[in-house]
């Protein structure tokens, strides 16, 4: 178990640079072994569910290289075996290797996808695309069983946006005989991403980006170069770190457009900032409105921001209003807010935050990734030293997050208990 320990209220300045996306790294992995040739993936953020998902990829029989950010993927030694439970469900992200594998072979045993407990999470949509293109689904507990003797172009109707059913759709369309039409895709940037490498490949995906994809099946996906994107949620993460204890704090590489829903909630609460093409600079200030907030999917306000944006909400001088409509459970830091000062009352899928709070160094506990991110920054603006413990949560989708902070003047540290 690791545990992190911040000491409080230093002032963060100099420059912090993004890494590539995790939401999109941990669909470009997987969907990489739908290729006859090799891949290469830039950018590639150094988090745990990518080593969890190269784990797969070498289980499988890939060839795996990985250096500074680079990775190259053979897939052509693969076989297509049951990938074990205890892999799978260590993250969200491996039920990409379902819909590749099925893309590629016809036919997958996998078990359900792990992820942080923030809701249901259930994957109907997912087998919806699944079934839609020809594939029958067999269910033995948490296993499923799934073939197809051809997989056929459909229309997939989404209940909603979802952004793993929109990729795994893709990823069987790919390589399916004709053509396939997604409504109510998402469109996050990372779909984008995802559906760019997949026609470097030499898939034929139009639409990604609106909630209209259409995805042309292939024979062949051959070798492509591909770079991962900047992460938006990191890059929201590092702003609101600046907007708690920032004096000119820069964050480089972000695609401002992929963070405007945040920008201009902070411009509504009052914090300075000065946007450029790919950085932003950002400091603290004392005099901060409330604001209501209602999480969507892109380009609404992210849910990932969600729980970092209460730590903020808590300073602004009145009751802010926040409401979370994409997950039923992604309230556990409020507990932990709470105990170090904050005033949060919980209404079903809404939170009410009173402000302004004055925030004490006390030990909580990270429940899930964004939580622990929203006890990070918590822990930066209080007296003195806070401890973090599950912080293997943050190290999930945070890369090098302890040099990144101590760069900027933070004294933080991880350790083993
Ligand atoms: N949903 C269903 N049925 C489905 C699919 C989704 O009911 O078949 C529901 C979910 O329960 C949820 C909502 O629809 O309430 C949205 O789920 P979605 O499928 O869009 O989420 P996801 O693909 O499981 C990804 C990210 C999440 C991020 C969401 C929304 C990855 C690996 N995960 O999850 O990231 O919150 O999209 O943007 O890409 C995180 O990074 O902290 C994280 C949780």
């Amino acid at each position: 178990m690791l545990q992190m320990k911040i000491e409080g209220n230093r002032i963060l300045e100099g420059i912090v640079k993004v890494g590539g996306a995790k939401n999109s790294a941990v669909a470009l992995v997987p969907a990489s072994i739908l290729s006859d040739g090799v891949i290469t993936i830039d950018n590639i953020p150094n988090i745990s569910d990518i080593d969890a998902l190269n784990e797969i990829l070498e289980f499988l029989g890939a060839k795996v290289e990985k250096k500074e950010g680079t990775m190259t993927i053979d897939s052509s030694t693969i076989t297509n075996k049951e990938i074990p439970e205890k892999i799978s469900k260590k993250l969200r992200a491996s039920y990409y290797f379902m819909s590749a594998l099925l893309g590629k072979y016809k036919h997958v045993e996998m078990y359900f996808p792990g992820g942080c407990s923030i809701g249901a999470r259930p994957i109907d949509q997912t087998l919806k695309g699944f079934k839609t293109l020809g594939a029958k689904v067999k269910e033995e507990g948490n296993k499923f069983i799934i073939d197809a003797e051809e997989l056929i172009g459909g229309h997939v109707y989404l209940d909603m946006p979802s952004v793993g059913a929109t990729i795994n759709t893709i990823l069987v369309a790919v390589k399916a005989k004709g053509e396939t039409i997604i409504e109510n895709a998402a469109k996050e940037p990372e779909i984008v991403n995802i559906t760019t490498f997949l026609n470097n490949m030499g898939a034929k995906i139009t639409g990604a980006g609106t909630s209209e994809i259409r995805i042309k099946g292939v024979e062949k996906l051959g070798k492509c170069f591909t770079e991962v994107i900047p992460d938006r949620i990191e890059a929201g993460t590092y702003i609101l770190a600046g907007a708690l204890m920032g004096n000119k704090l820069r964050i480089e590489n972000i695609i401002p457009d992929h963070v405007e829903t945040l920008t201009l909630k902070l411009k509504e609460m009052g914090v300075p900032m000065e946007i450029g093409d790919d950085y932003i600079i950002v400091s603290k200030t004392d005099n901060l409105k409330p604001i209501r907030v209602r999480t969507l999917g892109y380009p609404g306000f992210p849910t990932d921001l969600q729980q970092p944006l209460t730590t903020l909400l808590t300073l602004g001088n009145g009751v802010s209003e926040l409401e979370e409509t994409i997950y039923e459970n992604r309230f556990q830091n409020v507990e932990y807010l709470n105990k170090m000062g904050a005033n949060i009352i919980i209404d079903g899928r809404k939170i009410k935050i009173i402000g302004p709070t004055v925030f004490h160094s006390e030990t909580v506990k990270a429940t899930d990734l964004r939580a622990g991110a929203c006890l990070i920054l918590a822990a930066l603006k209080s007296d003195r030293i806070t401890t973090i413990t599950e912080i293997e949560h943050v190290l999930r989708g945070y890369e090098n997050i302890v040099e990144k902070l101590s760069n900027i003047g933070a004294k933080i540290s991880i350790e083993e208990i």
